[in-house]
């Protein structure tokens, strides 16, 4: 009995990641000791400047990892007619990409050839989490950067009118659990969203309801104000929680007030699983930082890649 629960783990842990390119914490010890602390130093300076960037890498990094395993495909550009996830259409607040830029340079200059982007991005977004206030943690490392990006892929990505279950589906096809999803969510905790991204709460939701009735009224009226109807302003939106820049569960709190702004957000207490997890990291951050972390590394982990890309937006 003993035996046959030995090879069904080794089968499992096999089936999981192949030996070959498990990832490690201790990977650039040898190779590039400096490097955790050079994303840092970068990551830090971005933000003094701009107050935005935690949140960017945050979902950089996500959509990186949600299409062809976190691989750097998030940061390639468009090259003749291939048109890349960048340029795709959710692509409308992914920015910052500079970031990873100076990164990789600052890198390159100190152990050139070994640090792959998708790692770069996978430590800034930790970075980015951790300065903000949120948990830390040892991100396991060694990912390799991948050779494709496609603008088509991008509807790959979960949307934010998704409801419950094609969120699980979306999740689940890539080993992420309906805990992962409620722990995931709580990046909105910081960033800020385009009208357009929460449009079907607030304008048409039914024919019986303009406005989303698991809403918050006087939530849904102030966002009206900011997101007319017919918006003309390019740039109008709302912040995603009320302390914008710091990483807090204040995210959980206003989602059960109704104060969320996408469906996808909603549709989290539709489930009395999901819900009773959003209540527990509503009441306690310390709850929800370590279910984040946890998640954090199980969809960081996730593999692509083959080779390590020596400028970010091109392969080699
Ligand atoms: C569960 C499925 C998810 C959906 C449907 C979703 C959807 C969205 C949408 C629509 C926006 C706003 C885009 C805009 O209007 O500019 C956004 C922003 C953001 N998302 Fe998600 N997201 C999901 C999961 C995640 C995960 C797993 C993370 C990271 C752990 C994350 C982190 C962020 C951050 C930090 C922002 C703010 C970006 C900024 O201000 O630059 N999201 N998300
Ligand atoms: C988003 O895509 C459009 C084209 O679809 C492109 O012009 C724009 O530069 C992209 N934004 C970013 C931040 O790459
Ligand atoms: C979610 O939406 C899909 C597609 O519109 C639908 O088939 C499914 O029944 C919905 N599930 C729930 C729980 O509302």
């Amino acid at each position: 009995m003993a035996a046959i629960v030995a090879l069904l783990c080794t089968l499992f842990v096999f089936s999981v990641s192949s030996p070959g390119d498990a990832l490690s914490l201790d990977y650039y010890d040898k190779t590039c000791p400096q490097a955790e602390s050079t994303i840092t130093n970068v990551v830090k300076k971005a933000m003094t400047n701009d107050n935005t960037v935690p949140a960017a890498l945050l979902r950089m990094h996500f959509h990186d990892c949600f299409i062809r395993g976190c691989d750097g495909s998030v940061l390639l550009k468009s090259v003749g007619n291939n048109q890349a996830e960048k340029d795709g259409p959710p692509n409308i607040s992914l920015h910052a990409f500079y970031v990873i830029d100076n990164a990789k340079k600052a890198i390159e200059s100190v152990c050139p050839g070994v640090v792959s982007c998708a790692d770069i991005l996978a430590l800034a977004a930790r970075d980015a989490v951790a300065l903000s206030g949120g948990p830390t943690w040892e991100v396991p490392k060694g990912r390799k950067d991948g050779r494709v990006s496609k603008a088509s892929e991008t509807r790959q990505l979960p949307a934010p009118t998704f409801n419950i279950s094609q969120l699980q589906q979306s999740f689940s096809q890539r080993g992420l659990s309906m805990a992962d999803l409620v722990a995931l969510s709580g990046g909105h905790t910081l960033g800020f969203a385009h009208c357009s991204s929460f449009q079907n709460r607030i304008h048409n939701f039914s024919p019986n309801s303009d406005i989303d009735p698991s809403m918050n009224q006087a939530f849904a009226t102030s966002l009206r104000i900011v997101c007319p109807a017919h918006n003309k302003v390019k740039n109008a939106g709302s912040t995603m929680d009320s302390s914008v820049t710091t990483f807090d569960n204040t995210y959980y709190k206003l989602l059960l007030q109704g104060k969320s702004l996408f469906s996808s957000d909603q549709a989290l207490l539709t489930t009395s699983k999901t819900k009773s997890l959003v209540s527990k990291f509503a009441s306690s951050q310390a709850d929800f930082n370590k279910a984040f972390v946890k998640s954090m590394i199980k969809m960081s982990s996730l593999a692509g890649g083959q080779e390590v890309r020596l400028d970010c937006r091109v392969v080699n």
